[in-house]
């Protein structure tokens, strides 16, 4: 693959070109998608690894070999990275779970008038834009972040790879034409109840759960369980792409811990933004978890 400082500048968009080349971006906006699909989208840093592990339990009543025997991204492949379509070739995974982090707008003629189910996980910006910046300092296929201000005036401005947390979240959760068989579920909404976000997916996919199998994904999604599972912690990945000295994938895990970073100046900017960029998005997020400790 492409050398770890190249960056792919798709429909406007800034994508890791260790990752992504215009033909496997291109490739994903024609994917052809079968009506058992599972599809999982999010910007990243929103969830998108805990909500694989949630998925591969449901579809596997539990059982845990999957989530632990193969790696997130070979079980959950990305449908824009360039190993997608081999994997894709040889897997005889039925239901296929499927990931992207590509907009809706890009993603939708390739879903139009399919059944695949789709699931949209999104967080806290301020969450996502904290999750993300750490993990700017080990994801060595992403830009250096430099200070936190200019990282979140760059998150803020939608220049960074990935795009705008603001056009992502609004393209598919409050799209002009309606998606069928979406799920938007919140990482709040998992934190503060989990059992009941498990129950939300394991009904979209018309997978019922008897309680013994309920405990299983319980015990084998917690934050605990993933952070020591070396197929969905990432710590696998060679030093030269992942620098794990300089932190971890599985870092907090919490809601709520942009206040340790945040100034309240930072904070209130953040607001007015948000107010301004989400004016014409009907829903009405629920972000803070007051059963959360706070550090
Ligand atoms: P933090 O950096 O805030 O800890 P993604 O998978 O979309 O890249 O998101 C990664 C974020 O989800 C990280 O957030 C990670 O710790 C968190 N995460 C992953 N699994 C989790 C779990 N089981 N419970 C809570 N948070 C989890």
């Amino acid at each position: 693959m492409a050398s770890l400082d190249v960056t792919e500048t798709f429909h406007g968009i800034a994508y890791p070109g260790h990752l992504c080349t215009k033909e496997t971006l291109q490739n994903a906006l024609r994917f052809p998608f079968q009506d058992t699909d599972i599809l999982i989208a999010t910007y990243p840093k929103s969830g998108t690894t805990w909500i694989q592990e949630i998925v591969t339990l449901v579809c596997n009543r539990g059982d845990p070999h999957l989530s632990q025997t193969v790696e997130n991204w070979a079980r959950a492949p990305w449908l824009e990275h360039f190993y997608a379509p081999a994997l894709l070739e040889t897997s005889s995974q039925c239901p296929r779970i499927l990931t992207t982090h590509l907009p809706y707008h890009l993603m939708a003629s390739a879903l139009q008038g399919s059944k695949a189910k789709v699931i949209y996980v999104s967080r806290n910006p301020k969450d996502v834009a904290v999750s993300f910046y750490h993990y700017h300092k080990l994801a060595k296929f992403l830009p250096e972040p430099g200070s936190f201000q200019d990282f979140l005036n760059a998150f803020l401005d939608g220049t960074l790879n990935f795009g705008s947390w603001f056009d992502h979240v609004k393209g598919w959760i409050c799209p002009t034409v309606a998606v069928d068989n979406l799920l938007h579920i919140t990482y709040e909404e998992m934190k503060l109840d989990l059992r009941s976000s498990i129950e939300r997916v394991s009904s979209l996919l018309q997978c019922p759960l008897v309680e013994e199998e309920m405990n299983s994904c319980l015990k084998h999604c917690s934050f605990d369980s993933m952070k020591n599972n070396r197929m969905v912690n990432y710590t696998s990945v060679a030093p030269e792409i992942m620098d794990h000295t300089k932190g971890s994938f599985m870092r907090k895990g919490k809601a709520g811990d942009w206040k340790n970073l945040f100034t309240d100046e930072q904070s209130r900017h953040f607001d007015s933004i948000f107010r301004s960029r989400m004016q014409d998005c009907s829903l009405n997020f629920v972000w803070e978890a007051p059963t959360e400790d706070e550090d």
